[in-house]
């Protein structure tokens, strides 16, 4: 018998239940695809990230990264127990004061910010706009002034070495080699960053406080010694620590290319897949947060202890979402069952033949495992998969699969290709179902090409 996660149970007629409630029946309800959400788990995944900062260190601000999933209800629920928001646009600005995140419990980020978008956060007195450019920052500035306000302001740095020929033309570096290494436009780059703070302490409107890096790997590292040059030779005395975001939920499971190829000659071989038994799981948070403060005390020395910032998004909302999908018919080709269902990279447009989702078939719950599949989505795209080589009981026309881990970067990333976007609703441990996101219509869609004016 397999082990179902927490919250989850089997009815009696063989159906997934999420806190009692019947996942089939909600389907019959709201239709598919449908985004069901874990409130409990929602909560249990944000405390689970702040009590292993929290019990490592004193002063830690947990920002919620909005873009992750920024349905209002979600947010609301996040900030209710005491998350800050990381806003990264306009549109985040605006969901983080719609779901009642104070300015000064606000942190804007991002590559892109227009001077109005600028005026809206200083407006809102956001805690700390971070950086990314000197263009950036001297139209902070002039805004700040215009406005007659002094900005507090992180730096975000970004730790990208230029390489050697060599490694541009090794096989792991070359394909983003030949793009200029696309990460490395975001924040200061190393080479930059004093002179990016020097500038910065002569801008009348704008006062440093932070410095930032994401995602978090490494950043104390890279951070800790830029902190101690700016308080020695500038004075500049490092108030927030921001180690962004980037932390896997621990149900998180996916494959590299190797596993892949293996995989492919078991195949050749008439071997059993093994994908399905693989997968680096997502990390112990306990042990992230534990290496990251450890990491910050022992660098700091004589420095003032800062307030250590993060920014999570997927460790939270991740694992509180599934995905429910409908098997619409199944066929045969090179060699595989594919399942066609009714959802695919339109709303989950992170998922591709790396990510190993647990897949379980709502109305056959307790059945083990028989058959090897491909599950699709209903794109024109080869790619629109949204898994390869999973072992499903026996399923066609009809049935409901449920997807875990589809929390993040799917309702805000979902696109209008070819589909309108699914309902959502969030469920709780009180049996109660409320629904958080209605489900989109053709004419929404077109609602804003003026379909009024078409039918006159
Ligand atoms: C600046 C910044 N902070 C936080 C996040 C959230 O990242 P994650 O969902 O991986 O935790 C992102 C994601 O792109 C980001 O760009």
């Amino acid at each position: 018998m397999f082990s179902l996660r927490e919250h989850f149970s089997v009815t009696k007629n063989d159906h997934l239940a999420l806190h009692g409630i019947d996942l089939v029946d909600l389907c019959a309800e709201y239709g598919t695809p449908l985004f069901v959400f874990d409130e409990d788990c929602l909560i249990e995944s944000f405390e689970r990230f702040r009590r292993a900062f929290e019990n490592n260190y004193s002063k830690v601000i947990v920002c919620y990264s909005i873009k992750t999933n920024n349905n209002l209800a979600i947010c609301k629920a996040i900030r209710e127990k005491g998350a800050y928001a990381e806003a990264a646009s306009e549109l985040d600005l605006c969901v983080a004061e719609t779901a009642g995140f104070p300015g000064d419990r606000v942190i804007f980020d991002g590559p892109y910010k227009p001077e109005g978008v600028l005026r809206k956060a200083l407006e809102d007195r956001v805690l700390l706009v971070n950086v990314e450019s000197f263009a950036e920052m001297e139209r902070l500035d002039r805004v700040a002034g215009e406005m007659g306000v002094e900005q507090a302001v992180g730096l975000r740095i970004n730790p990208f070495k230029s390489h050697s020929f060599f490694a541009n033309v090794n096989p792991k570096n070359l394909i983003r080699a030949v793009h200029g290494y696309p990460e490395c436009r975001f924040g200061f780059s190393l080479r930059d960053a004093y002179s990016a703070y020097e500038r910065a302490t002569k801008l009348r409107n704008l006062r440093v406080e932070g410095i930032m890096m994401h995602p978090y790997h490494g950043a104390v590292r890279m951070l800790l010694p830029l902190m101690r040059e700016v308080h020695e030779r500038l004075g500049i005395e490092t108030k927030y620590l921001n180690v962004g975001g980037g932390f896997r939920p621990e149900t998180t499971k996916s494959v590299r290319y190797a596993d892949l190829t293996l995989d492919l000659v078991r195949q050749e071989l008439g071997l059993r897949s093994t994908l399905g038994d693989k997968g680096g799981s997502g990390e112990d948070i306990g042990l992230i947060a534990k290496s990251i403060t450890d990491e910050v005390r022992r660098g700091l020395g004589d420095l003032p202890e800062p307030t250590i910032i993060t920014e999570p998004g997927s460790f939270i909302v991740g694992p509180s979402g599934i995905l429910l999908l409908r098997v619409d018919h199944t066929k045969s080709a090179s060699e595989f069952k594919w399942v066609i269902v009714d959802g695919g990279t339109n709303i989950v447009p992170s998922i591709s033949v790396f990510s190993r989702h647990e897949i379980l078939v709502a109305n056959k719950a307790a059945s083990s495992p028989e058959e090897m599949v491909n599950v699709a989505g209903p794109l024109l795209y080869p790619d629109d998969v949204i898994a390869i080589k999973t072992y499903l009981p026996g399923v066609g026309e009809g049935d409901v699969l449920s997807v875990f881990d589809c929390g993040a970067y799917t309702i805000s990333s979902s696109t209008q290709f070819l589909y309108p976007r699914p309902p959502a609703v969030l469920v709780n441990s009180r049996g109660e179902v409320e629904l958080i996101r209605e489900k989109e219509t053709c004419e929404d869609v077109l609602r804003k090409d003026g379909l009024r004016r078409v039918r006159d």
